[in-house]
């Protein structure tokens, strides 16, 4: 080990790596604040787009603030047509992630303003990049299915647009206000794994488009964003209530990992899975469809009961999001729809105080070796 080099801890647990006001994860008492306002305040109260504001400005903003807010979002929220050809062009067999990852790096390239460092047209970038990416999301949706794309209409909010763009059609009011609860839950925790990627590609003083896509291609994986599709792809294939027992107990003996189950914070109740527990139930009860509740709470009472874990955000987000009819591919894209927020803020904070991460690594291999020509070697 080098002299000046630390010995590394596995996954940099515990490790305080930033500064920020943007929010604050209490792993022991289950707490999550944005800017000093507690989660369950929030999501009973907010709408997303307050939560937009209060991510970018560490207020919650006035009603003038908010309705022009609305309407820069309302203005930025229709794809330039070149973005609509590519995704016409992506293989309706492509995965919405790894859509979602591409077009938002083509959106750098009709972005007149992706260069520009200046706070102003950053924030007018997070602006654009919040604005559109539920309508990335769900004109995809359509042309993969053989539909026109919906343009997004004035005068809703991000989560009414997400379900007009997606349906075709007017949203419920229940509906839309699930999603936009899901939106507040999940607009911002910290430093998680696809924030702190975000901050790491800032920090090279890289443009925001660039920070955005290390973000998304970090959110995909299972341990992160898609464990959401992750519970949902499991509940199916357990398919009835009196699976759910044997199927997590062969799961853990076989020592898989059992998706929407821990946390590397969290020692307690996560405290958005509280709000995702109640509206999976409420929805389940209003379509008649009880099921896939049911099997989550089965599920979550036997991998409590042999393994003390805790359900997180992902676990009731699946049965929320399957009441609602949606695609189930489209899950870990809702998330992005709603943490493109919290990222951009943590981007824009990165800017606005920067020094370049750059950690050590623990080298563990060999030192010392006799380099040998190419013929000498067995
Ligand atoms: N299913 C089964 N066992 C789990 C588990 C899960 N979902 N999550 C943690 N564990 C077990 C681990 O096997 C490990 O057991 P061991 O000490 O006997 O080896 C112990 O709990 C600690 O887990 P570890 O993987 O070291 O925790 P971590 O902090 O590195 O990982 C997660 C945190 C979130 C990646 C992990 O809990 C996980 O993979 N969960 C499933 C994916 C998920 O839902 N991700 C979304 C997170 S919001």
């Amino acid at each position: 080990m080098s002299s000046d080099a630390n010995v590394a801890k596995a996954g940099l647990e515990g490790v305080v790596a930033a500064q920020s006001s943007i929010s604050d994860v209490n792993g022991i008492e289950g707490r999550l604040i944005y800017a000093g306002y507690d989660i369950h305040d929030l999501a009973r109260h907010a709408t997303f787009e307050e939560i937009i504001y209060l991510l970018w400005n560490l207020r919650l903003p006035t009603r003038s603030e908010l309705n022009e807010l609305k309407q820069q979002i309302s203005q930025a929220s229709q794809l330039p047509p070149e973005i609509h050809q590519l995704i016409r062009a992506i293989p309706a067999t492509a995965s919405p992630m790894d859509m979602l990852r591409t077009v938002v790096s083509a959106l750098a390239l009709y972005d007149a303003e992706a260069g520009d460092m200046s706070s102003a047209a950053n924030l007018r970038k997070a602006v654009r990049l919040t604005a559109r990416f539920p309508i990335i999301v769900t004109t995809f949706q359509r042309v993969r299915n053989g539909l026109e794309p919906v343009e997004p209409r004035p005068g809703l909010s991000i989560a009414g647009n997400f379900l007009y763009t997606l349906n075709g059609a007017e949203p419920d009011e229940v509906a839309t206000r699930t999603i936009d609860v899901a939106l507040v839950l999940h607009a911002d925790h910290e430093l998680n794994a696809s924030t702190f990627a975000a901050r790491v590609t800032a920090a090279t003083l890289s443009d925001m488009y660039s920070a955005i896509v290390s973000a998304i291609g970090t959110l995909k994986g299972p341990l992160h964003g898609g464990a959401n599709e992750g519970v949902i792809k499991n509940l199916l294939e357990i398919g009835s209530l009196e699976n759910v027992e044997p199927w997590v107990l062969n799961a853990f003996a076989n020592k898989a990992k059992i998706m929407g189950f821990g946390h590397r914070v969290y020692r307690t109740e996560d405290p958005r899975a509280t709000h995702l527990r109640e509206m999976s139930r409420q929805l389940g009860e209003r379509t008649g469809e009880t099921k896939w509740y049911d099997m989550s709470q089965r599920m979550e009472e036997v991998v409590k009961r042999e393994k003390h874990l805790n359900a997180n955000v992902d676990f009731y987000s699946a049965s929320t999001y399957y009441a609602l009819g949606i695609p189930t591919d489209l899950f870990t894209p809702i998330f992005a729809c709603s943490r493109i927020s919290g990222w951009t803020a943590h981007v824009l904070e990165q800017y606005a105080s920067n020094r370049l991460i750059r950690p050590r690594a623990e080298y563990v291999g060999p030192r010392d070796l006799q380099y040998v020509p190419l013929d000498e070697r067995a």
